[in-house]
């Protein structure tokens, strides 16, 4: 009898983990995905921590019924506030087998190579902000780097609106990049610590002085996430490689077909579920 395999889960509270999967996808194109996004709760980022929990707890508990075996919650809010207690408490109830990785330490593990001056700005959903989860991981690799974290709690609307490209959008995004350069005139680097963000990057770019870079977490993640692979041979060799991908979101498939083609820059077929 053949042997089961299974897909990589990619979890986020709507759109923005499509971001993070573009990048998983280009670096490692043979296994299958599925892509759930909770567009129907989101944002998750002004959510307490309990609910964020729950939420996120439910989605994870669909992937592995599912037929997935690693789970990437491609959210910062969710990897925050949801992901250690997961590992700790509900894991093991799931089988041997599986696993959940979040998104947040493999950006913390290389902060170093982001900031030359040890001044690094991260944007995020006030969630993310207020868990101080980047502060904590980064300060135990590299005590030296200065973080000032800056909640921006308009911009994940505005991309989960599809409007992302309007003049609104400038608005909300210079008023706070503006804020964060008040509260740190020295940042040199800017890492946006939501998935969403990369959709408002062109906005992002345009708002923010030259000399500051802006990091992005897809590439990182994936990265990571191949390391991992090769690292935990009997997870990697129990996934399905048939470069399969399948799309499902808690609110309505047209909308998520329309929006999430442009952070994927591909058509999309989503089909409805409910968590
Ligand atoms: N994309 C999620 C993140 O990376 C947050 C979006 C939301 O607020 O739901 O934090």
């Amino acid at each position: 009898m053949a042997e089961r395999r299974y897909n990589i889960g990619v979890f986020d509270s709507g759109f923005g983990g499509l971001s993070i999967l573009k990048e998983i996808r280009q670096l490692l194109p043979d296994y299958s995905y599925i892509y759930l996004g909770d567009n129907a709760r989101a944002p998750y980022g002004t959510r307490s921590f309990e609910t964020v929990y729950r939420y996120t707890l439910e989605a994870v508990t669909k992937l592995f019924e599912m037929d997935c075996s690693l789970i990437v919650i491609a959210c910062n809010t969710a990897s925050a506030k949801a992901l250690r207690n997961i590992q700790q408490c509900d894991l093991h109830k799931f089988g041997d087998d599986k696993r959940v990785l979040g998104i947040i330490r493999p950006c913390t593990e290389i902060a170093n190579t982001f900031t030359h001056n040890n001044n690094l700005g991260i944007v995020a959903t006030k969630g993310t902000v207020s868990s101080k989860s980047y502060e904590i991981e980064i300060k135990k690799f590299f005590p030296n780097i200065h973080i000032t974290a800056h909640a921006c709690p308009m911009w994940v609307p505005i991309v989960e609106n599809g409007e992302y490209a309007s003049d609104g959008a400038d608005f909300f995004v210079k008023k706070e990049l503006d804020a964060l350069l008040t509260e740190n005139p020295n940042i040199d680097a800017l890492l946006l610590g939501c998935t969403h963000y990369p959709l408002l990057l062109p906005k992002i770019r345009k708002h923010l002085p030259e000399h500051i870079s802006i990091i992005q977490q897809g590439d990182i993640v994936a990265h990571s996430l191949q390391q991992y692979l090769s690292k935990h041979i009997s997870i990697e060799s129990a996934l399905k490689k048939t470069n399969e991908i399948q799309f499902f979101t808690t609110d309505s498939q047209e909308s998520f077909n329309a929006i999430g083609s442009h952070f994927l820059s591909e058509t999309i077929q989503a089909q409805q579920i409910q968590l």
